[in-house]
């Protein structure tokens, strides 16, 4: 997405814990960005960090919460339940809240967050995962709700991307399975089109619709 948006002409401040990897990143995009270590783990030293990115990039007109971890936890272990809530639920709400409060303090501006089809079901082998979902895509309504009512200018896209072939991805042979390109194709898309709620791809929305109809007696075989 980075590498996209960049093309277009778009100033992008990049942000996750492997400063060397963004650097990288960094050094493939044509257009001037900014980079910064930063730790959602650790909400609020990471808003600290936000808000100051934000004023050395002399203000920001979308924020893209992008960041979450998913752990393969079939046998419920607790620290990686908390790890996934620490980051995915208390780390997004701090970033989104850094977001939030800056748009409204600023005429407005763009809130996108970067969620996933699993928030409409339970998962087995994930379960804090696709709650941490749920969270994320009833909190975004939530935001776009309080913004609408206080009539602020402030847009929020809910983006939810089905299987992508990337390091998070636990089943990469799935015919399911979209690559990178197109997915960050299709998310920048819905981004600058303004979309409420994405799904990415597109027919993700039938899978959607179908897994939410799904009685659960029929959804646990799947
Ligand atoms: N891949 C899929 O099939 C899929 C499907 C649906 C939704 N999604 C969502 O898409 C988004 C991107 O995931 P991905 O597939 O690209 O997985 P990924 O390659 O594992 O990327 C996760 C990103 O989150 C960052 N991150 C994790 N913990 C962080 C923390 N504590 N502080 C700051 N940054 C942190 C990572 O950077 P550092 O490790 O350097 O911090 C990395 O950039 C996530 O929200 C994911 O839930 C993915």
């Amino acid at each position: 997405m980075a590498k996209i948006l960049s093309g277009r002409g778009y100033i992008l401040g990049l942000t996750a814990r492997r400063i060397a990897l963004l650097a990288e990143v960094q050094n493939e995009l044509p257009e001037r960005s900014y980079i910064k270590r930063l730790d959602i783990a650790e909400p609020v030293e990471a808003m600290q960090l936000l808000t100051g990115l934000i004023e050395e990039m002399q203000g920001t007109d979308i924020v893209v919460v992008c960041s979450a971890v998913c752990f393969y936890n079939p046998e419920i272990n607790w620290q990686s339940e908390y790890d996934t809530v620490t980051t995915n639920v208390a780390g997004v709400t701090a970033m989104l809240n850094v977001a939030f409060n800056y748009f409204r303090q600023h005429g407005g501006g763009h809130i996108v967050g970067i969620s996933s089809f699993k928030a409409l079901r339970g998962g087995s082998k994930s379960p804090a995962y696709n709650a941490s979902k749920a969270f994320l895509s009833n909190y975004l309504e939530g935001l776009r709700f309080n913004a609408q009512k206080n009539q602020l200018n402030i847009s929020v896209t809910d983006i939810r991307p089905g299987l992508v072939n990337t390091s998070m991805s636990l089943n990469k042979n799935s015919l399911f399975v979209v690559s990178v390109e197109t997915a960050a194709m299709q998310m920048c898309k819905a981004i600058e089109s303004k979309k409420r709620v994405a799904y990415i791809p597109m027919r993700y929305w039938l899978i959607a619709f179908l897994m939410q109809k799904m009685p659960f007696g029929l959804y646990r075989r799947l």
